[in-house]
């Protein structure tokens, strides 16, 4: 049991295993630490963090939908002081590389966190980019320009790995992304959750109070899956980590030929905390029965149909 070597090379990150826990579902990592399975990820991603507190949406936060659930939490965080003085002390002992999550509301704003942020003993710093632009009133993930002048402030503030967190939602997300590689990003994190929304016709409220939310979970995994397809095949050097609806290891193996070299779980941890030792077992399996000995090996290696004659 266990042969198959889980490392996998993302851009300037060596990792340990193609498992990333997802900013925002495992909190600042630290209280998560005690009910995960977080020696079984590469990494794992604290709560994204802005410059001054966000209390967050009023409740309901939360609506499940099928397999996939709704969240309009809208970054709750305490602000970087208070998490450079209260989380970050207790990272060194969680027993997986943390990444930063930095969100903020101008490009400025993204560079001073994460040059806070980068003073810890962060590995690398990932700029979420979903979150609204003071400036143009849209969100930074939307629109390539703005985007790539956050990641350009983050860029300036740190010598650590960039990671840029992209949208499933974007018109255009290959534009995005080689607007963020030209900032300066060392891979792409793709991606975020989708819009939705739900209405509960008994009470005719909606399932969340700001009405739409991110929708996550396995509905979105074919939608992810897109998304990392056209950044690979835009963008074949620039290093992906795939996010959306992984639950199994057989969903990381299917974002892994996809082209992504790590694949992140987020909303499985509700309702399965050690959701990575399980699927890194399922992962080891597949391995075994396809005689793959290196997972880094089953990176872009998806097969052609082939038309007979
Ligand atoms: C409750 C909740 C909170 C989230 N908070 C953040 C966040 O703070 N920063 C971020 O980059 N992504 C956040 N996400 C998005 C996840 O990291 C992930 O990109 C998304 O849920 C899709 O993956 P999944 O289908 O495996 O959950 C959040 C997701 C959920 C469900």
């Amino acid at each position: 049991m266990g042969s198959v070597d889980l490392t996998t090379r993302l851009g300037p990150l060596t990792m340990r295993s193609p498992l990333v826990a997802a900013s925002g579902t495992v909190g600042s990592v630290v209280d998560f630490a005690a009910v995960g399975a977080l020696e079984h990820y590469g990494a794992a991603v604290a709560k994204s963090v802005s410059e001054d507190p966000w209390p967050g949406r009023a409740p309901p936060r939360l609506f499940p939908v099928g397999s996939g659930m709704l969240n309009g939490v809208g970054i709750q965080n305490p602000g970087i002081a208070v998490w450079v003085a209260e989380v970050a002390p207790r990272l060194p002992g969680v027993g997986v590389p943390v990444w930063g999550s930095v969100v903020g509301k101008t490009a400025e704003e993204f560079g001073r966190v994460a040059a806070a942020m980068a003073r810890t003993g962060v590995v690398a710093v990932e700029a979420n980019l979903s979150c609204p632009n003071l400036e143009s009133g849209g969100m930074f993930a939307l629109d390539p320009p703005a985007a790539a002048g956050a990641v350009s402030a983050v860029r300036a503030a740190t010598t650590l790995p960039v990671g840029a967190k992209l949208s499933p939602n974007s018109a255009d997300i290959v534009a995005v992304a080689k607007a963020v590689a030209d900032a300066g990003a060392d891979f792409v994190v793709v991606g975020n959750s989708v819009w939705g929304a739900a209405i509960d016709p008994e009470t005719r409220r909606p399932g969340l109070s700001g009405m739409i939310g991110g929708y996550s979970g396995p509905p979105i995994k074919p939608i992810a899956l897109r998304c990392v397809i056209e950044v690979r095949r835009a963008l074949p050097r620039l290093p992906i980590v795939g996010c959306g609806g992984v639950r199994r290891g057989a969903d990381v193996v299917e974002f892994l030929l996809a082209g992504a070299q790590a694949v992140a779980l987020g909303t499985v941890h509700f309702a399965e905390t050690r959701a990575g030792k399980r699927v890194v077992a399922e992962l080891r399996r597949y391995g075994r029965r396809h005689r793959v000995d290196r997972v880094a090996d089953l990176v872009g290696a998806w097969e052609p149909w082939t038309t007979a004659g």
